[in-house]
Parts: structure tokens; C-alpha cells; sequence
């Protein structure tokens, strides 16, 4: 594997994107751009990276800022526990490291929302420890410039992704080493169709030489989940409570509905996913849980009552008092326990 080092850095120091998190070494932007980057496209998080680092340009900033402005801020990019762990892991990096993020791995992984990988992009980026940050893409590289047929959903690819970069990382350009492992992943060794007459790996890929890159990697989803956790939020203003707009498609078409997220929830949680409403939660208060069965599925529910500002509401969504809704909105049996908390 060793072979791989000087033809991937010679490809990445002229293939590689402009992104304003490339670059700068600054521990807490490539501590930012990291968390922004997992579950979500280089292209959306641009402009949310950007607007953030003017924001909070400093761990202390980070550290102090108000739950408004922090929401705000992630609006939109979703997985907001994300940015509650960010301010969370600020406040310790403020008080036990002087607002400086930790060098090594065993103590970024010990900050909330500091993963395996997250750690090793930043000790590698930030700091220039070789030590590998193994993400999807990490996996689907190996597995094919080396014909590995591992499931790369199992743990077990990870940990030997690990043993395969750790002793091939050059100490000088671990940075580089990092960030041209997930560029050739994003550009070149792309999922469906790879890019394999650009590759600069393309005369080492085992995959590729036997023309295998179709079918690795290999990815075992484990059986379909039957049921879906679902929160419900009864978002209650002094106008009414918030109805979303009637979907053309899915199981609840040609209703007006109240606002869903597509998992449960913590209660610590309900506040934040509340601005994609365009609301500003003010109180919440936990509901019963609740059990719905379609044809083909089952929502497993939580709910929370909401007692909230109103700030701009998304196109189609409306609020409507109580007694309107009796009469005139018909509510989805899916929501039956929830329909007494709208009075
Ligand atoms: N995906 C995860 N980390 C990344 C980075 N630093 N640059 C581009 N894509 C990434």
C-alpha cells in the first residue's frame, strides 16, 4: 500500500477543490467543518461553514453564544444534536483546555460529538498527527484497490481500514494524507460510476484490474425496518397550532397534518428541530407515546407539546385554532392520540 502515497499527493495537490475550510490549520475550523461534513454534501455546507466562522469565529465564542443564534446557525443542515455537541465540547475545551482543542486522539474522542473518524481528520488536519480519519469514502477506496470483499458496514472494516493507513501516512504531509483520501473518494472513486481513467491509483486498484469497481464495495443493508420513529409536535402559538400543508404523495396525501420529524426525539432536541417550522419553542412538554399501523408500516411515536413564538412559517404551512380544526381540518387518524392536546 505503500505505493499508493506519492501518486495519491501528487494528484491532490492539483485536483484538489478550493473549499475555505482547505488550508487553514486552525484547529477549530477543521473542528467546524468536519462535524458540518458528516451526513451532509460538500456543496451545502459552504455556506453554512462560512457564515458560522464569521459568526463564532472562536472556540470562546462558540463557548458563550446563546441557544437562538447557535439553532440559527445550523438551521436547515439538520442532526442539530450536532451542534449542541459542538457548544457542549466548547465549554470544556474553554474550561479544561484554555479554548484550545486537545492534539491527541484519546481526548478530541472523549469531547461530545467526536467520533473515531472526526478525531483523526482533526488531529491529522489540524495538528499533522498521522493517524488515519476513516470515513465511507476511506472504505470504499481500500476496498477497492485492494479487491476486499469485507462488508464495510461491519466495524470489522474500519478497524482494518485503521491498520492499513496508519503505517503509510507520511509524517510531513498528514494533512494532505487525510484530505486526498476523502477528495479521491468525492471526485474519482465515486459510488456508482468511479472515474477510473483518471485515477491516479487507477495501475495499483486491484478492483480495477479485474474489473471489479461495480461491485465493491460490498455494502450487506441489514432487512428493512417495518417500523419508523417518528416525533410528532403539536406546536402551539397564541394564534393556533401549526398545521404542515397537505403532501401530494406518501401515506398521509391530501391532509393537513401536524409537524413530523422522521425519528424520536430527546426533549432536549424539540427546540431546535422546532426552526424548521419557523417557530421559536418557548416550552416543552413531553407527550404520550403512541403506536400507528399503516399497511406496510408502523410509526412508533413520541410527542412533545410545544408552546412557541411564531417567526416565519414555511410556504403552505398555516396555524389554525382548535375549534377551526374540528371543523374544518381533518386530521389524520395517525395523530389520534395527539388530537386532544389541540384545545
Ligand atoms: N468530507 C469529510 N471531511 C472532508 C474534508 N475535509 N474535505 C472534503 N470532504 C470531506
Amino acid at each position: 500500500m505503500q505505493s499508493i502515497v506519492q501518486p495519491l499527493l501528487e494528484w491532490y495537490d492539483h485536483a484538489k477543490r478550493t473549499l475555505p475550510w482547505r488550508g487553514v490549520s486552525d484547529p477549530y475550523s477543521v473542528w467546524v467543518s468536519e462535524i458540518m461534513l458528516q451526513q451532509t454534501r460538500v456543496a451545502a455546507v459552504v455556506s453554512y461553514y462560512t457564515r458560522w466562522m464569521q459568526a463564532l469565529p472562536t472556540v470562546e465564542a462558540l463557548a458563550a453564544v446563546d441557544e437562538k443564534t447557535l439553532y440559527k446557525l445550523w438551521e436547515g443542515l439538520g442532526y442539530y444534536s450536532r451542534a449542541r455537541n459542538l457548544q457542549k465540547a466548547a465549554v470544556i475545551v474553554v474550561r479544561d483546555y484554555a479554548g484550545v482543542l486537545p492534539r491527541s486522539v484519546e481526548e478530541l474522542r472523549r469531547l461530545p460529538g467526536i467520533g473515531d473518524y472526526t478525531a483523526g481528520a482533526i488531529a491529522s488536519i489540524a495538528y499533522g498527527i498521522p493517524v488515519p480519519a476513516v470515513d465511507g469514502n476511506v472504505l470504499r477506496v481500500l476496498s477497492r484497490l485492494q479487491s476486499d470483499y469485507t462488508d464495510i458496514l461491519e466495524p470489522s472494516a474500519k478497524t482494518r481500514a485503521f491498520d492499513t493507513l496508519s503505517p503509510i501516512i507520511p509524517p510531513d504531509r498528514a494533512a494532505d494524507f487525510t484530505q486526498a483520501m476523502f477528495e479521491l473518494g468525492a471526485l474519482v472513486c465515486l459510488p456508482k460510476s468511479p472515474r477510473c481513467d483518471e485515477c491516479p491509483l487507477g495501475d495499483r486498484c486491484k478492483a480495477y484490474r479485474d474489473g471489479l469497481t461495480t461491485e465493491l464495495p460490498v455494502r450487506v443493508v441489514k432487512t428493512k425496518r417495518k417500523t419508523k420513529d417518528m416525533t410528532v409536535l403539536v406546536l402551539s402559538t397564541a394564534q393556533g397550532y401549526v398545521l404542515t400543508a397537505p403532501k401530494e404523495k406518501g401515506l398521509l396525501a391530501g391532509t393537513y397534518g401536524l409537524p413530523l420529524v422522521e425519528t424520536a426525539l430527546d426533549e432536549s432536541d424539540v427546540a431546535a428541530a422546532c426552526t424548521e417550522w419557523g417557530v421559536y419553542a418557548l416550552n416543552v412538554q413531553p407527550l404520550p407515546k403512541a403506536k400507528h399501523v399503516f399497511t406496510h408500516i408502523t410509526w412508533n411515536m413520541v410527542g412533545y407539546l410545544v408552546e412557541c413564538a411564531v417567526e416565519e412559517l414555511p410556504a403552505g404551512t398555516i396555524v389554525a385554532g382548535a375549534e377551526d380544526i374540528r371543523a374544518r381540518y381533518a386530521i389524520p387518524t395517525a395523530f389520534g392520540v395527539y388530537k386532544p392536546y389541540l384545545q
